[in-house]
């Protein structure tokens, strides 16, 4: 409770708090979106790369495992526990295939998925991260531990790093990357309806029929099931830690 109040004191904060209250009080879909999310899942992560690329994806296991030890030893010399991470192997996977020129993720948190975006670019020797992220504010001083895995992965070049929350940071994001358009989304913030409609909206115009988007936790709320029948979008929905993963931009072979 202290560390809350310290941090919605700050000017810079309190605004999105105030917003992430409020969305509480956003209808519950949770239930029929996770069992839509389950009906519709075709893959596992591994069946997922390896239907993609499976001499990438093999090849790319021994790296994941060496991000991943050093990440877990980094972690376990921290005082405090910060959440857990995204789908990291699948994203490393995707920046390895696609070779994107412009990333954006949503949610850094300890940075594991910005770990795994930006390792994957030092590999692929091209790519910029744009990300968003807003301090978790149960803990104190939070913004000492925002990407704390990734920050010696970047060569300061490649990875633009807001953490003002997405209201802001998209807007700030969207001025870097003018009309360019977006390889991958990856999107782990605002779980809300609300903010990840917010967030297609604002970079409109940077999104086309190539742009890999990877929401996380679509069993969150109908948002997903929404938007691929709305714009009859070819989808795929990846089951990762009982969690669900809407893939859209990515031409699947052997869908169930
Ligand atoms: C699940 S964590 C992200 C995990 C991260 N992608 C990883 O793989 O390690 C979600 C993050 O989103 C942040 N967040 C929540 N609401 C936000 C908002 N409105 N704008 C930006 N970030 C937000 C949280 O503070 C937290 O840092």
């Amino acid at each position: 409770m202290k560390n809350f109040f310290s941090n919605i004191i700050k000017k810079d904060y309190f605004y999105v708090i105030i917003k992430k209250i409020f969305k509480r009080f956003e209808k519950n879909t949770s239930y029929e979106a996770k069992i839509w999310a389950k009906l519709n899942t075709n893959f596992s992560t591994e069946e997922f790369c390896s239907s993609i690329d499976s001499n990438l994806f093999d090849e790319i296991l021994p790296e994941v495992k060496l991000f991943e030890d050093e990440a877990k030893e980094k972690l376990s010399k921290l005082k405090v526990k910060l959440g857990g991470g995204g789908n990291y192997t699948l994203l490393y996977f995707l920046v390895r295939k696609f070779m994107p020129n412009i990333i954006v993720e949503t949610g850094v948190a300890a940075g594991w998925s910005s770990l795994a975006i930006l390792r994957a670019l030092k590999k692929n020797k091209n790519g910029k991260l744009y990300s968003s992220d807003f301090p978790y504010f149960r803990l104190e001083n939070p913004e000492q531990y925002i990407g704390i895995l990734a920050k010696n992965e970047s060569n300061k070049m490649n990875w633009f790093l807001d953490i003002r929350g997405d209201d802001v940071a998209i807007n700030e994001i969207k001025k870097k990357i003018g009309n360019n358009p977006i390889n991958i989304i990856h999107y782990d913030s605002d779980k809300s309806y609300s903010g990840r409609e917010q967030f297609l909206k604002n970079l409109y115009s940077n999104i086309n029929s190539k742009t890999v988007i990877i929401f996380d936790d679509i069993q969150d709320n109908l948002h997903f099931k929404n938007l691929v029948n709305k714009n009859k979008e070819n989808f795929c929905i990846i089951e990762f830690n009982n969690k669900y993963i809407g893939l859209l931009g990515i031409n699947i072979p052997n869908r169930k």
